[in-house]
């Protein structure tokens, strides 16, 4: 059969197959999959399990036939796609999170990718912290700047002695005439740490005290979750005015789709004019706006507060479990190999469980009905693979509890199964010595 399909494909099937063939080999090749019904889930980005919210669900139904727009968005924004509901919306979101102006886009990655590839100008510098979103990159490759370094993951100290260099070796950078942009995520997505952002804008300002240096701040994951009602990392630090632009996506704790790039209104303007991303596809539907808008008026109201909370006692309680645990199998050099788990309370809902072994031990929570999945190379860095366990509002302590049962169960197995080969090889060589 597998000749059979072979021998008819066209050459450029060929290529394709041979490269997933590759992926295959090495353990990468990525797959669609579903999770069941009843599985609890420990992986999405569904922090505040809003989209499972009955009460959300029945306001977005009321939304929805409050309006006489019509189902789909008729077009690009630029064209036929806009409406003042769209409108009233991005100011109402921009003063929420205390900005001048916002322009929505369909995705994060829209906007991000749009912002970056049309912002900087040939001879600026964009500066992004290693673990940046793919959409970052993308746009960067598509910019008109030749210069893109990356800093070493949230250190300030790295990003101190990349901005002087530039300074050193680019006269305009040092005059002001040249730009330096600093790209960086609120909360990292895959160990879930937090960007020490108030001394990255304090470092930004006073290497460039020509005010040619500006920050960009991602809050894809911090959304809804940190600072009051949400509203992001860059207001519960005061830094509103000192970011150049920052982007929250509706994909997260908002249960919706779609991002908003805040910004002054000469940067939304420009960006207007200038992000393919924006200009070239149709604009949001309206049941997409309406579910931004009542989402938005749940974190408004402070409905998401009790939530939020519960998720940080949540997040407490694994910390603490996983602790215990820890303990439990003391300081051997073999439970070290093959598990660790964050050292210090995470300030997300993120964890990362690092392991050798990520598949096994996601199978083996999977099979127990949790969905988490295995993180592996490229997608983090070589010798950090690991499981993600992402919390939601939504889990129970009962339901932490056993999956670090389970976690527990599939250590002392691998642990089982390494002493009986060490005996295993024991015996071997105690008769080859023979
Ligand atoms: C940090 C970060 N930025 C941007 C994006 C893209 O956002 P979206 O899913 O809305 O395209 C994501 C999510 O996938 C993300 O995690």
């Amino acid at each position: 059969m597998r000749d059979e399909i072979l021998a008819h494909q066209l050459p450029i099937e060929k290529s394709l197959r041979q490269l997933l063939d590759r992926r295959r080999a090495q353990s990468t090749l990525r797959k669609l999959t579903t999770s069941p019904a009843q599985a609890v889930d420990f992986s999405s980005n569904d922090f505040l399990s809003l989209s499972t919210s009955s009460i959300l669900h029945a306001a977005f139904l009321r939304e929805l036939g409050n309006s006489k727009l019509g189902l789909g968005s008729g077009g690009s924004r630029l064209l036929d796609g806009n409406s003042s509901y769209a409108e009233d919306l991005e100011r109402d979101i921009a003063a929420f999170h205390r900005a001048p102006a916002g322009l929505l886009f369909n995705s994060g990655f829209d906007a991000n990718s749009g912002f970056f590839a049309c912002v900087p100008q040939p001879n600026d510098i964009v500066i992004y912290d290693e673990y940046i979103h793919a959409s970052v990159h993308d746009g960067m490759r598509l910019s008109r700047t030749r210069q893109r370094l990356s800093f070493a993951h949230n250190s300030v100290a790295d990003l101190k002695s990349l901005l002087e260099e530039c300074k050193r070796n680019n006269g305009q950078i040092e005059g002001g005439q040249s730009h330096v942009f600093v790209a960086v995520e609120a909360i990292y997505s895959m160990d879930g740490d937090l960007a020490p952002l108030k001394a990255i804008v304090e470092l930004v300002e006073t290497v460039l005290p020509r005010k040619n240096g500006y920050v960009i701040v991602d809050e894809a994951h911090s959304t809804g979750v940190i600072g009051q009602y949400g509203r992001g990392l860059v207001c519960e630090l005061g830094l509103e005015d000192k970011v150049f632009a920052r982007l929250h996506t509706f994909g997260k704790s908002l249960a919706c789709n779609g991002a908003i790039l805040l910004c002054s209104p000469l940067l939304r303007q420009y960006l207007i004019n200038y992000a393919r991303p924006l200009i070239y596809t149709t604009f949001l539907s309206y049941p997409a706006l309406a579910a931004i808008r009542v989402s938005y008026t749940f974190f408004q109201q402070g409905s998401t507060e009790p939530l939020a909370l519960h998720l940080k006692m949540l997040v407490r309680t694994l910390f603490n479990q996983l602790q215990t645990l820890m303990t439990k199998y003391g300081s051997q050099n073999a439970t070290a190999a093959l598990i660790s788990v964050p050292s210090k309370c995470p300030q997300s809902s993120i964890f990362a469980i690092l392991t050798p072994q990520p598949r096994s031990l996601a199978k083996h929570c999977q099979d127990g009905g949790f969905v988490v999945r295995a993180v592996v190379p490229p997608t983090v860095p070589v010798g950090s693979s690991r499981i993600r366990v992402c919390l939601h509002a939504g889990n129970t302590t009962e339901q932490i509890r056993k999956l670090v049962e389970r976690i527990d169960d599939w250590i002392s197995l691998q642990l089982g199964q390494q002493e009986a080969e060490n005996n295993g090889l024991g015996i071997w060589a105690e008769k080859a010595r023979l």
